[in-house]
């Protein structure tokens, strides 16, 4: 088959099972393809091959090529970890706008790093003598983060922490207090509700890891606790948090620690009460 044509049947893939035809790029990118007639090579064949195949399944076209797009760079995606979107841009812009306040040293500290893309692209942004921490309860992500921070080349910028909901010291094995007086929380929490799991795409509920998209009730109680900690502490608190309101449109929040605490308060009541 001619790479010319290959590119049409992609195209076609695409349109027949109702996917933004602005992915045909990158799948033309993921299999070296070109606008020319030239044979393609039988990797490249059996690659359009599984493309195809996934693509009647629903796949994520990330998933597929195993990368995505945040702030105008490319990070490693696996199944592991949720596909970063675009509406997550906002989060770090307000976090970096935040943070570009704050005296140096502060430190920030991302909580549910999945690929790492909130505190890989804080790292490329804000000055040095700033602490940051990336936190995930899952390994993988966690390994994942860290390729994206090789990728990105801030290795030595970001302490990562394989941890439920917040850092722990290494020596102590209790909340980690940084040194610094003010500290930034970065958040892109799991936060859809498991009631409506029905009413999301199959390239959500089959492919994005549940871990990362549903609310729990110990990550709040957790984070809670984390925050009070920290404020009985005497830090200065800034919060950033990716949310959801009641008809789940999202909403970005900015508060301060004890705001925070008191937004956590409502959600465990909200959660833990039997009308939710
Ligand atoms: C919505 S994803 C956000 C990923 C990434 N920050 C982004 O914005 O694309 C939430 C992340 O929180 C992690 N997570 C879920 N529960 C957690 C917990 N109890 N402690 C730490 N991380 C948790 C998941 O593994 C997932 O990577």
């Amino acid at each position: 088959m001619k790479s010319n044509h290959a590119i049409g049947i992609l195209a076609e893939h695409l349109r027949y099972h109702q996917y933004p035809s602005s992915y045909l790029e990158e799948l033309r990118r993921h299999l070296q393809l070109d606008y020319t007639s030239q044979q393609l090579t039988t990797v490249q064949q059996s690659l359009l091959q599984q493309c195809l195949y996934l693509l009647t399944k629903q796949a994520p076209v990330e998933y597929i090529v195993g990368s995505a797009l945040f702030n105008n760079q490319r990070f490693l995606v696996t199944r592991e970890v949720l596909i970063p979107r675009f509406d997550t841009e906002k989060l770090f812009r307000d976090s970096l706008q935040t943070i570009q306040k704050l005296p140096q040293p502060s430190a920030i500290i991302d909580i549910g790093t999945g690929s790492g893309i909130l505190a890989i692209c804080l790292a490329k942004s804000v000055s040095p003598l700033h602490s940051l921490h990336a936190v995930d309860i899952s390994s993988a992500a966690l390994t994942l983060a860290q390729l994206n921070a090789q990728k990105h080349s801030v290795t030595d910028r970001i302490t990562f922490h394989l941890a439920d909901t917040y850092p722990l010291s290494s020596k102590t094995n209790s909340p980690l207090i940084p040194h610094e007086d003010t500290l930034v929380i970065v958040s892109n929490p799991p936060y859809l509700r498991n009631t409506i799991n029905h009413s999301l795409p199959t390239s959500v509920t089959v492919y994005e890891p549940s871990v990362a998209l549903f609310e729990s009730l110990n990550f709040i109680t957790k984070l809670h606790y984390y925050l009070t900690t920290l404020l009985q502490n005497n830090k200065t608190i800034f919060v950033h948090l990716e949310y959801a309101n009641e008809d789940n449109t999202v909403v970005f929040l900015t508060l301060s620690g004890q705001e925070a605490v008191n937004f956590l308060n409502d959600r465990m009541s909200s959660l833990s009460s039997p009308a939710s």
